[in-house]
């Protein structure tokens, strides 16, 4: 199991690249040196050769016999071959060593006399021979001159051996130190994988441990971390709306239970029967309305691309709404005033958009004492189409703006009225939102509330994204 996981490591990975990496280098750079080595040993060689076939022409003299000797014999082991033809190719003078071992090919090459070194590799030693005209004296003579290229072979041998020995040496240190170096430099991604193990639902609130924000691995914990972030927080409104919602379902289930007990215990005549019936049929009503609500909110975390793109007349939706909710008005006897100015078209979801005015408007005549007054006005501004719902209500207190808006957030005097999910502004908030416009609560200064929907221009043909809170 750890050597399966080893064998797919990134470690691993980047060691044998690394490690394959410097095998090509180092083989690349050793035989670089070999052949420059070997080129300056063998020049070394040649201009070795080139010195010393200046030299008979000063250290020779013709004696009057007409034969070639020198001024002083003193041959040794690092003295080359060294032979004196005439041009007619008789051998005039050779040295000791040439004498007990004689020049390969000597004689073919002194014949040729070209002034050109030949290498003779296939002999033993193999030789470099330089024969060329020169003159002692004032005889014409070929002077031939030669060396082993044992030494020069020896040398590079040894060079290419201690190379040969070096590479993988060489290899094997750069492996145990990529190795070393990959295992340092990806030990935080292990902290980390081993941290974000322990990261499970009970634990969101843990972060990964960032060494350094800025480099790579850095960059990928905070990102990571802001990840866990959004999904904490997306975590507890989940869990927040499901104990919410649960709570909220409970109420008129309970209702409906105890209403139903009560109703059985005990003999009642049928208007006292009808009476328990109609109170259990207000609080299913308020469970469909529920229900409904929570319908709209799980449409609300479905994709957008449910919305359609409709051309709205907005007057005409302001005056349906009106129109739709006007009986509760008029049931306490509230006056609804329309101030519509010109005629924008916007292009959105109508069915969406209704559904937050609607919401506005149900509130304002609900939380509007009888005889109260609402106004719904329509106005075209630089920053887009604002529609403004506004009552002459209780109004809302300002330390319960931020609020407001908030899934199952009810004023305390509207939630013992027992009316409302708490849901409305919410869904209005997500419907407005979703259309690319802004829905805001204006500072009514005490007097009643007034909510404004704020549509863009820009906005208007391309819907936003947009989240329930
Ligand atoms: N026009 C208003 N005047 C005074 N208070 C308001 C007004 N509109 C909303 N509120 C307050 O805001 C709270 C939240 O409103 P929201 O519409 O979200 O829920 P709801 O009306 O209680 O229930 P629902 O609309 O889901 O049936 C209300 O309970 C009420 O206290
Ligand atoms: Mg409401």
């Amino acid at each position: 199991m750890i050597r399966s996981r080893l064998l797919k490591s990134v470690r691993l990975h980047l060691t044998l690249w690394y490690t394959a990496a410097m095998v090509v280098v180092l083989a690349l750079y050793a035989s670089a040196v070999f052949a420059f080595v070997q080129s300056s040993v063998s020049s070394g060689l040649d201009a070795r050769l080139r010195a010393e076939f200046q030299w008979p022409a000063e250290m020779l003299d013709k004696l009057p016999d007409g034969t070639i000797a020198p001024y002083d014999e003193t041959d040794n082991s690092t003295s080359p071959w060294l032979q004196v033809y005439s041009p007619e190719g008789k051998l005039l003078y050779q040295t000791m060593l040439a004498r007990l071992t004689p020049v390969p090919q000597g004689e073919e090459l002194a014949a040729r006399a070209d002034g050109k070194i030949v290498s003779i590799p296939d002999t033993t030693p193999p030789v470099r021979v330089l024969s060329g005209l020169a003159r002692i004296g004032d005889q014409p003579v070929v002077i031939q001159v030669a060396r082993s290229e044992a030494p020069m072979w020896q040398e590079l041998t040894d060079l290419l051996l201690v190379l040969l020995l070096g590479l993988p040496l060489g290899v094997i240190a750069a492996g145990l130190g990529g190795f070393v170096l990959a295992r340092r430099a990806l030990a935080p991604v292990d902290r980390m994988a081993e941290h974000a193990r322990l990261i499970t639902a009970e634990r969101l609130k843990d972060r990964l441990p960032v060494d350094n924000p800025d480099d790579e691995l850095g960059r990928l914990a905070t990102v990571f971390n802001e990840t866990l972030t959004r999904l904490e927080s997306s975590f507890e409104r989940m869990r927040r709306f499901t104990l919410d919602a649960s709570h909220e379902l409970r109420t008129p289930l309970t209702a409906i239970r105890t209403v139903g007990e009560v109703g059985l215990r005990g003999r009642r005549d049928e208007i006292a029967y009808r009476e328990i019936i109609g109170s259990m049929l207000e609080e299913a009503d308020r469970l469909s309305q529920l229900v409904d609500r929570l319908l709209m909110l799980s449409r609300a975390d479905s994709p957008q691309s449910n919305l359609s793109a409709d051309n709205v007349d907005l007057c005409g939706l302001v005056r349906d709404v009106a129109a739709q909710l006007g009986v509760l008005a008029e049931e306490k006897q509230q006056s609804i005033t329309l101030e519509l100015a010109g005629n924008p078209r916007w292009t959105g979801d109508e069915l969406v958009l209704r559904q937050a005015v609607l919401n506005l408007l149900d509130n304002a005549i609900k939380y509007t004492p009888a005889g109260g007054h609402i106004k719904v006005s329509l106005a075209e501004t630089s920053a887009g189409v604002n529609v403004e719902v506004s009552d002459n209500g209780p109004g809302i207190p300002t330390e319960l703006h931020s609020l407001i808006f908030d899934r199952f957030f009810r004023a305390d005097e509207a939630r013992t009225s027992g009316s409302g999910t708490g849901l409305g502004l919410s869904i209005a908030k997500w419907a407005v939102e979703v259309n690319g416009g802004q829905l805001t609560l204006e500072d009514s200064h005490g007097v009643g509330s007034t909510f404004r929907i704020n549509l863009p221009q820009e906005s208007l043909a391309a819907p936003a994204v947009a989240s329930f809170r």
